[in-house]
């Protein structure tokens, strides 16, 4: 299976509002694919499509068809689903009655990436390691979640979803909140998961998506409106909307 995701003129309505609008797009395997736009154009939306998480959005109504791992999402169990795509919000979403330790653990126990205590602390090490949160909360596992920075709060959402060692993994602007140095040590983790998983991101910045992704996708108002490899879309975009968002101008 060439495509990790393939999205057939995808159309979604909430309370009646067309949001997206018969998006076709195709996501390769093991790529960073990057999905760009202004704020209300679809992104996130878009991102909870994918592991049907739209379907807990109140009147919403998803059109046409969408494949991830070869699949109809719509013709299997979301919870299956969900299971092999790691996903990290806009917001940092910690749960926060679990210690730092046992949010990264939960989904790893549940999925059955662990089967021991041995294998559970070695996935949590690893998974934090690669958030580049280890060295700062690996003498505090056991405090809660409240008790750590808004970045710090992010990257450890981030090494949850890693720990489920997921085949997908959703994005949501992961380092909206965390500092330059940080950040740049993400993307590297980023990349050097590629090989392992498929990672789907919104970023809004521009810079990080030349230093990190593969293809990038332009959202505007609910359409897409170009797509390809990231170098194409960065210096020679085909529409004038594209050039104009890049240049920080809508
Ligand atoms: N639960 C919801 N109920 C009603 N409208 C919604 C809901 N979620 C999203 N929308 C609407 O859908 C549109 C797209 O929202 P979405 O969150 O996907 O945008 P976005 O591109 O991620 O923006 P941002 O860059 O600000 O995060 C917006 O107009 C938003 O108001
Ligand atoms: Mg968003």
């Amino acid at each position: 299976m060439k495509y990790i995701v393939d999205i057939k003129c995808l159309s979604v309505y909430i309370k009646g509002k067309k949001i997206l609008e018969c998006i076709d797009l195709k996501i390769p395997r093991n790529s960073i694919f990057t999905i760009m736009g202004p704020s209300g154009s679809g992104k996130s939306t878009l991102l909870r499509v994918i592991n049907r998480l739209i379907d807990l959005i109140p009147y919403a109504k998803v059109e046409g068809k969408v494949y991830v791992f070869g699949m109809n999402i719509y013709n299997v169990d979301p919870y299956i689903l969900r299971k092999q795509i790691g996903m990290v919000f806009q917001t940092p979403n910690p749960f926060p009655h679990l210690s730092i330790y046992d949010n990264v653990a939960l989904g790893a126990k549940l999925n059955g990436v662990a089967r021991n205590k041995d294998e559970l602390d070695k996935i949590v090490e690893w998974a934090l390691r690669k958030a580049m949160l280890w060295d700062e909360v690996k003498d505090r596992l056991r405090e809660p979640p409240s008790k750590l920075s808004g970045g710090q709060r992010q990257r450890l959402c981030l090494a949850r979803a890693l720990a489920i060692k997921p085949k997908l993994l959703l994005l949501d602007e992961p380092t909206a909140n965390i500092d330059p140095v940080n950040t740049r040590k993400i993307e590297e983790t980023l990349t050097s998961l590629k090989n392992e998983m498929t990672i789907v991101m919104v970023t809004h910045s521009p810079h990080q998506a030349a230093r990190i992704s593969d293809y990038i996708a332009f959202l505007y108002m609910g359409k897409l409106i170009e797509w390809g490899p990231s170098s194409q879309i960065l210096i020679r975009p085909r529409s004038k909307l594209t050039e104009k968002f890049l240049r920080g101008e809508i």
